[in-house]
């Protein structure tokens, strides 16, 4: 391009910007690439079962269709069908899990933020996700697909079987660079995604993250797992749907990788907390083994092997890090299993610290990196019941977090400062307020 070209393109964009937004063509901040969490991000399936549980209510036996998130499944009986579909199968000899027979699960839209955004293609506003976050960024300038993307995977898994996500995703990282004048990129994840990023980054070499990661935001991030998830696989969670049932949802929870995944990890965890009592045992973190015998859970066993190695470790990623979370929110800590109520009737729950589905210990865990990694590691905690789980994706001083000190983080020091600094790393931003 021409200097004048250029010119002519600035003066243009100047004049009519004001109408558009109100930052300028100098615009350069970071690319931003949003990995989602449990649950965060569509699922899309094709159906040619030859049998279904209930012939005249799972009808719908063929055909794409939205699987993740559909509204219209969470009644009694489609929900049985739903469950139905979501379930994976285990395979031992190939320590592989693959969907049910006749089903097969696409995770639409790689790279494009909409499918990260909602999770109902509807847009309804029950299934809004990053959508909330993708707002305020293109309010300071940001552009979708252009310069946010979507990094959706099947969440039901562990990253022991993301070998080609991972791929998909390094590909992703390097192509948004390349498309946006070799900016570094900044990983925003959620939940899960906090731990499928972990694994990620810890897989990469140093001189990949130097080149193509700027900073990572993991939003939420279960580092050390969280209770929650025993209680899940014990007695299941109707995702406090009251009119669907927690023992229909546990079949498809147990058959989960990331389920177990998600364990607390024994590091973090002292060999007397009791987290699961019942009449006839206490179950530690120490005693998942014998937790999955009384359950009859057998491919937890395997699950188990294949999941806990993964991020044991918690090693630090080596690349700037922002972590946000909640830290009032009342989480779940232990159970206890009244009678014979073990393991199909819910629990009596004691609550402790945590963001209401993460337990604070689990989402301090990154705080080790200070010492681990010569990049800074700089949190953001969120007071009150904003900070929860998942409401703190729509939570607005978490944008003004991420846009200020993370995606433009000069522009708030004075001019003195900020002349010496720009040489570094001049960029140019708006405040959001
Ligand atoms: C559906 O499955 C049957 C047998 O299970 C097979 O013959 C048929 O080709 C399949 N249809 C499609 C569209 O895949
Ligand atoms: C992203 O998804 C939206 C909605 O499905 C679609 O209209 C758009 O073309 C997609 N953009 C890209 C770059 O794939
Ligand atoms: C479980 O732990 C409690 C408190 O430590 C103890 O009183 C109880 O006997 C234990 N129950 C079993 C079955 O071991
Ligand atoms: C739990 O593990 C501890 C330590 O290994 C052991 O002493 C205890 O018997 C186990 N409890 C159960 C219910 O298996
Ligand atoms: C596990 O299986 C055994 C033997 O079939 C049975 O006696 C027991 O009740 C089962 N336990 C649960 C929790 O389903
Ligand atoms: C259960 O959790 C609560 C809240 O953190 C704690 O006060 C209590 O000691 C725990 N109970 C057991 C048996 O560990
Ligand atoms: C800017 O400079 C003024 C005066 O030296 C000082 O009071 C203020 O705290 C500085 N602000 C920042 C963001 O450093």
């Amino acid at each position: 391009m021409t200097r004048s070209t250029l010119f002519t393109l600035i003066t243009a964009f100047i004049l009519f910007s004001t109408h558009i937004h109100t930052i300028s063509a100098l615009f350069d901040g970071p690319p931003v690439v949003l990995i989602p969490g449990d649950g965060g991000c569509q699922l899309q399936a094709t159906l040619n079962r030859t049998a279904t549980l209930h012939p005249y209510i799972c009808q719908k036996t063929s055909g794409l269709f939205t699987l993740w998130l559909n509204l219209d499944e969470f009644v009694p009986y489609y929900f049985d069908c739903f469950i139905d579909n979501m379930k994976l199968v285990y395979d031992p000899a190939t320590r592989t899990s693959r969907d049910s027979e006749g089903v097969h699960v696409y995770i639409p839209g790689f790279g494009n933020t909409s499918t990260v955004e909602w999770l109902d293609p509807s847009k309804s506003s029950f299934g809004s996700y990053y959508t909330h976050l993708v707002d305020a960024l293109v309010a300071v300038g940001y552009e979708r697909n252009v310069n946010i993307r979507g990094a959706p995977y099947d969440f039901r898994k562990a990253p022991n079987e993301g070998g080609s996500y991972f791929w998909q995703l390094q590909h992703l990282v390097e192509e948004t660079y390349q498309k946006n004048g070799h900016e570094p990129v900044v990983l925003v994840s959620h939940s899960l995604g906090c731990l499928y990023a972990l694994y990620f980054l810890n897989q990469q070499p140093t001189s990949w993250k130097n080149r193509f990661i700027r900073a990572w935001v993991p939003i939420s991030g279960p580092y050390a797992g969280t209770t929650k998830v025993m209680r899940v696989v014990t007695s299941g969670d109707n995702l406090n749907e009251y009119v669907i049932s927690a023992l229909t949802a546990r079949n498809a929870q147990r058959s989960y990788p990331s389920s177990v995944f998600l364990f607390p990890n024994t590091d973090y965890w002292s060999p007397e907390e009791i987290i699961i009592t019942t009449p006839k045992a206490n179950y530690t973190t120490r005693n998942y083994t014998q937790l999955f015998k009384d359950l009859n859970y057998t491919i937890g066993l395997d699950l188990l092997q294949d999941t806990q190695g993964l991020v044991k470790d918690i090693k630090a990623p080596d690349v700037p890090v922002f972590p946000v979370y909640g830290v009032e929110v009342p989480t779940e800590a232990n159970y206890t299993y009244p009678g014979n109520s073990f393991p199909d009737t819910q629990p009596t729950i004691s609550m402790g610290l945590g963001d209401g589905t993460v337990n604070l210990r689990s989402l301090r865990a990154y705080r080790k990196w200070r010492n681990e990694q010569y990049s800074p590691v700089r949190e953001y905690e969120v007071k009150g019941p904003t900070g929860e789980h998942s409401a703190i994706l729509a939570e607005k001083s978490v944008f003004r977090f991420i846009i200020n000190e993370v995606l433009f983080p000069f522009i708030k020091l004075n001019s003195t400062t900020s002349k010496k600094r720009s040489k570094l790393s001049p960029r140019k931003s708006p405040k959001l307020t």
